[in-house]
């Protein structure tokens, strides 16, 4: 890679919704890269039922970091390295929390090596007080009316609550 070439990265995922650990992971990224594309995937590997369609979780990442010009937010459809190509990013960033997120995203890494050689996975680690956060836990946390006011940010909290109740 050219020394003045910019570094475009892309972290992917469900963003269902975004949380703190996301935001941790976003703001880690940008000390290494020179422009990050957050990327929803509208579909996913695993089929999963969403709480927040794809415009409400786009739109969510954006107000989170509307001040911030390096970050771009955007849908993808297809196969990430296909969206990564797109864009001429060389770097797919995704958070390792714990050992128990290891199988899943070594064989996503693989995959997508052998489907795009060029792009390279950068497994970045989250501040430990948000190791044990995920989304799908802050769905389940806020639907049977739990706080997970220290979770999410607090746009995210507010949708929650009036997609909940
Ligand atoms: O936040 P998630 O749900 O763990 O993110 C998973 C995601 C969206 C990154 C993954 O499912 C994905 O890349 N989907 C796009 C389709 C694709 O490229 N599949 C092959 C990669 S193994």
């Amino acid at each position: 890679m050219s020394p003045h070439r910019p570094v475009i990265a892309i972290y992917p995922g469900s963003f269902d919704p975004i949380t703190k650990g996301h935001e941790d992971l976003v703001r880690r990224t940008l000390r290494v890269t020179d422009r990050l594309v957050v990327a929803v995937s509208s579909t996913s590997t695993e089929s999963k039922e969403h709480l927040f369609d794809i415009n409400e979780r786009v739109e969510l990442i954006q107000e989170i970091f509307a001040k911030d010009d390096h970050v771009e937010v955007s849908r993808f459809d297809g196969l990430l390295v296909d969206f990564a190509r797109d864009l001429g990013a060389q770097v797919v960033i995704r958070g390792l929390r714990a050992v128990s997120d290891f199988d899943y995203e070594l064989q996503m890494a693989q995959m997508n090596q052998e489907l795009g050689p060029e792009i390279e996975t950068l497994f970045l680690v989250p501040e430990v007080e948000y190791s044990f956060l995920s989304a799908s836990l802050v769905r389940e946390v806020a639907s049977l009316g739990g706080d997970v006011s220290r979770f999410v940010s607090a746009v995210v909290l507010q949708r929650l609550k009036e997609k909940i109740g």
